[in-house]
């Protein structure tokens, strides 16, 4: 009996040993297995959102977005405003900058370079004609081709007004109008469509029986554009061509060529490969940057020799208030002195 007593006591104590050591073990193993690294402490202050850090992110994303913006407005802006544009966007010397005359009535624009040399456009013509003189080594060329990109942006106004302002200048000029499609030469002269550029292109007259000699300025003369063919551009486009700027040039010291617009026309192409130098006139209120810079490719490709580009109906408050001392106003300067 005590026998057993004693055996289940051992046991009981043998369990309570054990379950003992297990707990000891445990409760040593979790004290060895924490321990305070750093002393927590309170932040002064916030550490998100960053100040300088959202400030930098702000101005990077504000001028990325500003520069895409003006790429983008530049890329997609098709007007040539002013002579800023049009050798940057476009390339060739800036010639001239002609004044927008207020008035669209037909012919209004020449009849102030007609009428008075004091005026804001005349001015500007004669500023033209000066850079024109100065514009080669040789001086003036003697055979200029004067186009544009697109129907009236100004070429027969520009053309006749440096005919006019070169007869001026004591020098002896022939005026030719090459536009058959639209000739316009006969309405500013105040006479009917007689035989002109088309009949000696065809072989029907000589060069000398159309010249005529312009009744207001003395060292003027002049070829109309003749009755209109029914193809101009093959009329051009013949060998003729060549020969009659050759004898042009004998009969005055300075040929201008009135063309019409380049356009899908290869008439143009085929006067400017003969001439010395060609003007291209440029409509500062047309949005045409494209057809200019293809007009300009399509005369590089017959090895013409661009001379320059005149701006014309040129409005300084379209274009940019800065202009407004050089542009319009230069012309008016000294006009309330009189
Ligand atoms: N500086 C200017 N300011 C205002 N109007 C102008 C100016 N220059 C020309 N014009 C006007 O623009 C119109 C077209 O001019 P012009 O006949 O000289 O152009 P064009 O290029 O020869 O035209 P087309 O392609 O028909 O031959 C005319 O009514 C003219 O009076
Ligand atoms: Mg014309």
């Amino acid at each position: 009996m005590l026998k057993r007593v004693a055996e289940t006591n051992r046991s009981s104590y043998d369990a309570l040993l054990e379950r003992y050591n297990q707990l000891t073990a445990t409760a040593g193993a979790s004290a060895n297995n924490v321990s305070v690294v750093d002393v927590a402490e309170v932040p002064s202050e916030p550490t998100s959102p960053s100040f300088p850090k959202n400030i930098a992110i702000a101005l990077l994303l504000g001028m990325g977005t500003a520069a895409a913006f003006v790429f983008l407005k530049d890329h997609f802006d098709d007007t040539i405003r002013s002579p800023l544009d049009v050798e940057g966007k476009l390339g060739v010397p800036m010639l001239g900058l002609i004044p927008h005359v207020g008035s669209d009535a037909e012919g209004a624009a020449l009849d102030q370079v007609r009428t008075d040399p004091k005026l804001p456009i005349s001015e500007a013509y004669v500023s033209l004609v000066t850079n024109l003189t100065y514009a080669t080594a040789d001086g003036i060329p003697s055979s200029i081709a004067i186009t544009s990109s697109q129907a009236s942006e100004g070429k027969s106004t520009t053309a006749n007004a440096i005919a006019i302002d070169l007869a001026r200048l004591g020098r002896r000029v022939l005026l030719i109008d090459a536009d058959m499609r639209r000739p316009t030469l006969h309405r500013i002269k105040k006479i009917k469509l007689q035989s002109g550029l088309s009949d000696v292109l065809s072989g029907n007259t000589q060069l000398a029986d159309v010249v005529q000699q312009d009744g207001e300025e003395a060292g003027l003369s002049f070829v109309l554009a003749g009755p209109r063919p029914p193809e101009a551009s093959i009329l051009l486009g013949s060998g003729r061509l060549n020969a009659l700027i050759q004898e042009a040039r004998g009969l005055a010291e300075v040929v201008i060529v009135d063309c019409p617009p380049m356009l899908g026309l290869s008439d143009t192409a085929s006067i400017a490969a003969h001439v010395e130098a060609v003007l291209m006139v440029v409509d500062s209120s047309q949005g045409h940057r494209g057809a200019v810079k293809s007009a300009l490719r399509r005369l590089s490709l017959v090895n013409a020799r661009i001379i320059g580009a005149v701006l014309t109906k040129f409005d300084p408050k379209a274009a940019n208030s800065k202009y407004g001392y050089y542009g319009y106003n230069y012309y008016s300067y000294g006009q309330d002195e009189a």
